[in-house]
């Protein structure tokens, strides 16, 4: 139930909706939309981020957050830590149980691995992560009106032409595959009466390739993933968080230490190949906002990595996501997807004025929306003193009939409905809230991890630990897809490599030196890192005042 306080702005709301049923919204132009970047991203303020002071990518600029995980001292000293006695040996160890590392455990097996030969290790349970909490669809261009070739210009002009342009060819070009294996798995996308995929557009989309399981697409996804996992035998280790890689005597990947959560033992896994599937740093809180990822998403594949030489890159820019919710305060930051917008909701104001195209790409959409609440001072302000938009929902009824958020929304329905807001006749309230790690560790077109000096030898990654797909700015319903092409493909090749590899003694030579490294750089030794769970004992996370000006 709203507050009495919010009712006048609900009315303005009602009287000016047939007006913008009637108007189409006008999208920015490209100038235009540079400036709203420029002076309303969370992205453009130089004093949220920092150069890196160690490792290969020194020199580079990413969030203090970011940069406070990547310049802290390991969880172990190495020296107290014992390789010889090996707890588990496997050819492909996977660390993460999200939907990269379970289909890349998939492929793995395909491509004839037996599942005995594949460990999954992941934080919490398998398929507790991000891949479960998106919602609003993947993306393929596998309609007639559309072409991988689009879909590619779509994600390049998304990722202001900062991506990597064979790993955008490698998602749009799977893409299509990926959905067919779905299909052949069991996964139940939506679909018109005579089978044909019900596929919507995403912002930034120039076609309608957003496939769907209503609004829980990860969970469906996730849900038979984990399944042909299980059937298949392949090895899962629960609450098992990966804390540092190990190399062996020739420098490349060996395994890894995995700490259990529930015994506080260590445990040492020797493999010829490790694929790296540990999502992204959402539950970091970047700049103090609010959150939609899953609490293991701590970036802890970064400090790994970047502790055994890989690259980072766009690490400087960060996706906010349009419209988390603002009210109430009981979920405040939790992802309304933009199927919703996708659907024909249109932003608007305290005083029921559009001010934006509901379909601008995210970061724009989210500039428009800090704007409007703290630029113009436009925004509804809540009980907390948090301050929102209206997402005017019951368009979406009126725009495709009766029953249509109930059957298409129906997670995003239930969720205010427990709150006792009913989003068929009152609209939603939003604000931006963190959502993905645009960058990651540089990777080929073969998922492999890349170091100063080429390829770091067998090392892999997947998903939104990896960088360069999505440039600075990934688009709606291409996470999931990255999750799935680049899983396929790193199972793929970790299979391929691991038939020859031979992995000699084990170390953690590696984080002694960068050990070495942060001492040198004047480091002090206050920070431990991967932080494997947030700490919301600090206050700053407990407060809704976002220090946005
Ligand atoms: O809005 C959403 O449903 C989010 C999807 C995504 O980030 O791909």
């Amino acid at each position: 139930m709203y507050p009495k306080e919010f009712e006048k702005s609900i009315r303005k709301v009602e009287e000016t909706r047939q007006e913008r049923l009637k108007k189409p919204p006008e999208r920015l132009g490209e100038k235009e939309k540079e400036e709203l970047l420029k002076k309303w991203h969370p992205d453009y303020k130089p004093e949220a981020k920092r150069k890196l002071r160690v490792g290969v990518s020194k020199g580079s600029i990413v969030p203090n957050e970011v940069a406070d995980i990547i310049e802290a001292y390991p969880l172990i000293n190495p020296d107290e830590i014992d390789l010889s006695q090996i707890d588990y040996e496997t050819d492909i160890l996977i660390i993460g149980g999200g939907g990269a590392g379970t289909a890349a455990a998939l492929f793995a097996y395909y491509n004839g691995i037996s599942p005995e030969n594949i460990i999954i290790a992941t934080k919490l349970r398998h398929g507790d992560s991000n891949t479960i909490m998106a919602q609003g669809g993947i993306q393929a261009a596998d309609k007639e009106n559309d072409s991988p070739v689009i879909h590619y210009l779509d994600v390049i002009g998304g990722g202001h032409f900062a991506n990597k342009p064979e790993l955008v060819a490698r998602l749009v070009l799977d893409a299509p595959l990926i959905i067919k294996w779905h299909e052949e798995l069991g996964v139940m996308y939506d679909k018109k009466e005579d089978g044909e995929m019900i596929t919507i557009h995403g912002g930034g989309t120039s076609r309608k390739r957003m496939h769907s399981a209503k609004d829980y697409t990860g969970m469906e996804i996730m849900r038979v993933l984990r399944d042909e996992a299980r059937n298949i035998g392949i090895e899962v280790l629960e609450f098992s968080p990966a804390i540092d890689l190990l190399i062996d005597d020739e420098g490349k990947v060996g395994g890894a230490l995995l700490y259990n959560l529930e015994t506080d033992q260590y445990y040492v896994v020797k493999a010829k190949a490790v694929i790296l599937a540990t999502g992204g740093f959402g539950r970091l809180h970047i700049q103090g906002f609010p959150t939609t990822n899953h609490y293991g998403a701590t970036a802890d594949g970064l400090v790994m990595a970047y502790r055994v030489g890989a690259k980072l890159r766009d690490m400087d820019s960060v996706q906010y996501h349009p419209t988390g919710v603002a009210y109430p305060e009981q979920i405040v930051g939790l992802l309304v997807t933009e199927k919703v917008r996708g659907l024909g909701a249109q932003p608007v104001n305290v005083e029921g004025e559009q001010f934006v195209h509901p379909l601008e790409p995210r970061d724009v959409e989210a500039a428009a929306i800090i704007r409007e609440c703290y630029g113009r001072n436009k925004g509804v302000i809540t009980p907390t003193g948090m301050r929102g938009i209206w997402l005017d929902s019951p368009m979406i009824e009126i725009i495709h009939g009766k029953g249509t958020i109930e059957r298409r929304l129906g997670a995003m329905f239930r969720m205010f409905k427990r709150f006792d807001i009913d989003m068929r006749y009152e609209p939603i309230l939003v604000f931006p809230t963190l959502h993905y790690q645009n960058g990651g560790i540089e990777i080929n077109e073969n998922a492999q991890v890349l170091g100063i000096n080429g390829i770091i030898k067998g090392l892999f990654a997947a998903g939104e630990v990896e960088g360069g797909v999505h440039g600075k700015n990934r688009l709606m319903g291409n996470s999931l897809l990255d999750t799935q092409v680049f899983g396929r493909i790193a199972g793929i090749n970790a299979a391929k490599y691991s038939r020859k590899a031979k992995v000699g003694k084990l170390s953690l030579e590696h984080v002694k030196k960068y050990v070495e490294e942060l001492k040198k750089a004047g480091i002090k030794e206050e920070r431990k890192a991967p932080i494997l769970l947030p700490d919301y004992r600090e206050k700053k996370v407990l407060s809704r005042a976002i220090d946005i000006l």
